[in-house]
């Protein structure tokens, strides 16, 4: 069969006039040269139709199956928050419960909002002296479900943003003992099936359902996601129905024809590229671990008590070694040598990589950092460690849900000032960045210990979201 990818470029050649959809007729003179409006197209003759998809489309979603060697596979084009959406949707009745990780994506507490479901939370294991979460352990699923078994499905992330994966192998087995699906949060994980280099895929390693952002680490547009569907656990009717409400009714033929384009590249070149990035890669962490004052962070080498494995391909670098905070050292890269990181925190910076990147980025990068500690060498000889001043460091206590996250969100709320809120039920999310972890969501009970921390956090410069009162003083509250 045709590839949607080509068939969509030769398509501009065949001189079809459209009365259709888009608005733009594909005409270039209405939409600067920049845009592809020759291939932005709706679901004419011979295109299929994501909804329905009985021919180009299911034959693009069978191959992303086939290269990732699940069950079954569906074509995501509103991101992995489409398919979080429906993944819980789909395992969980309305009004059910869930065993969720308490560092989930918003999408996933947006899908619990949705569908009224019940949250039994799972927390990370926490990296100490480091902000950065540590994987959720088997024995924490085990237990969670010995004590509820109204508890409906399991969601995880692995692995997480800054590359922390779980024992997924030991969280399914305890959800499987109780014929429970498994969903995994894989959005920043679509690369690991396809090298050695980097730790097992979710799919290989029984979870039920897997979601992937195809645009975050392989070479695809913004917004590609794909679901998979890895055993006979998850009712795909249900699943669907779901990706019929969540995604869009027109769906980009540009977004769905990249996410096929790069399943090709894949199964024709992706051992030969992955062997030259993992190469690279390599190369590029030897260097950086060569430095003195920045440290290559390998958290399942640094914390192997509270991280169970993770992804390579994040380079995640310590600036607690050199008085500089990762803020800073974000700002300095991107101002001095024009190097974007995908991520800083108080006391590292993130350096997302992909096959996308070329010998030639991961030079700029080490020698970037080379540079700088060649030239501030003599000052933070002599400073002492002021980033690693900033890291919260006590527990983070679950707080009580009291009400329901859409009693909480769709009752009477009014607001007061945070500093009064002791003891009220929270309307809101917040949130602190990193390590991503809400500290509080709506219907939960505001503690003096939460005031306390959150008090805290904003003297030390964390990030703190999720008010709709940007300056962090007042709070809704039911
Ligand atoms: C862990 C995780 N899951 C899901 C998502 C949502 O992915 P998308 O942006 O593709 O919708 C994100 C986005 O950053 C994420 O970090």
């Amino acid at each position: 069969m045709e590839r949607l990818y080509r068939k969509l470029a030769s398509y501009d050649t065949e001189d079809v006039y459209p009365f259709h959809m888009p608005g733009h007729k594909r005409n270039p003179a209405l939409l600067d040269g920049f845009f592809p409006a020759a291939q932005d197209i709706t679901e004419i003759t011979g295109f299929d139709n994501l909804h329905h998809a009985e021919g180009i489309l299911l034959e693009t979603a069978r191959r992303a199956s086939e290269v990732y060697g699940t069950r079954n596979t569906y074509l995501g084009v509103n991101g992995s928050t489409a398919m979080i959406l429906t993944a819980i949707s789909a395992c969980v009745q309305r009004n059910g419960k869930i065993l969720i990780a308490r560092n989930s994506h918003r999408s996933a507490y947006h899908a619990m909002y949705l569908r009224g479901l019940t949250p039994v939370y799972l927390y990370p294991q926490k990296t100490s002296g480091m902000e950065l979460n540590g994987s959720l352990r088997p024995e924490d699923v085990e237990k969670a479900l010995q004590e509820d078994p109204e508890i409906e499905a399991v969601f995880v992330t692995s692995p997480t943003y800054d590359g922390v994966m779980s024992d997924i192998r030991g969280i399914a087995e305890a959800a499987h003992r109780r014929n429970l699906p498994v969903i995994v949060d894989e959005a920043h994980g679509a690369h690991l099936v396809f090298s050695g280099f980097f730790p097992e895929s979710a799919i290989r390693s029984g979870a039920d359902i897997v979601i992937h952002s195809v645009h975050k680490t392989l070479p695809s547009l913004t917004q590609t996601s794909l679901l998979h569907v890895c055993s006979d656990r998850i009712d795909e009717e249900l699943v669907r129905r779901f990706l019929t409400i969540y995604q869009s009714s027109s769906p980009s033929y540009i977004l769905m024809a990249s996410i096929d384009a790069c399943m090709e590249i894949i199964q024709e070149r992706g051992k030969e590229l992955f062997r030259e990035y993992t190469e690279n890669l390599e190369k590029a962490r030897k260097r950086l671990s060569g430095l003195k004052y920045f440290r290559l962070i390998d958290p399942a080498r640094d914390y192997a008590d509270t991280v169970f494995d993770c992804d390579r391909s994040k380079l995640i670098i310590s600036t607690r070694d050199t008085g500089m905070t990762g803020q800073e050292l974000s700002v300095l890269l991107r101002e001095e040598y024009r190097l974007e990181m995908e991520m800083s925190a108080p006391s590292y910076v993130v350096a997302l990589t992909s096959v996308g990147d070329t010998g030639e980025g991961f030079a700029r990068l080490t020698e970037a950092l080379a540079d700088i500690e060649a030239k501030k060498a003599g000052e933070w000889a002599l400073r002492e460690d002021e980033a690693g001043k900033n890291i919260p460091d006590e527990e983070l206590q679950p707080p009580g849900q009291v009400l329901s996250m859409a009693e909480a969100m769709e009752g009477r709320t009014r607001k007061v000032l945070l500093s009064e809120s002791e003891g009220c039920v929270s309307a809101e999310f917040m949130l602190l960045y990193p390590p991503g972890i809400p500290l509080i969501t709506p219907g939960e009970r505001i503690s003096g210990q939460l005031l306390q921390n959150v008090r805290r956090y904003l003297q030390q410069g964390l990030t703190v979201t999720g008010l709709k009162d940007r300056e962090n003083r007042r709070i809704e509250i039911v």
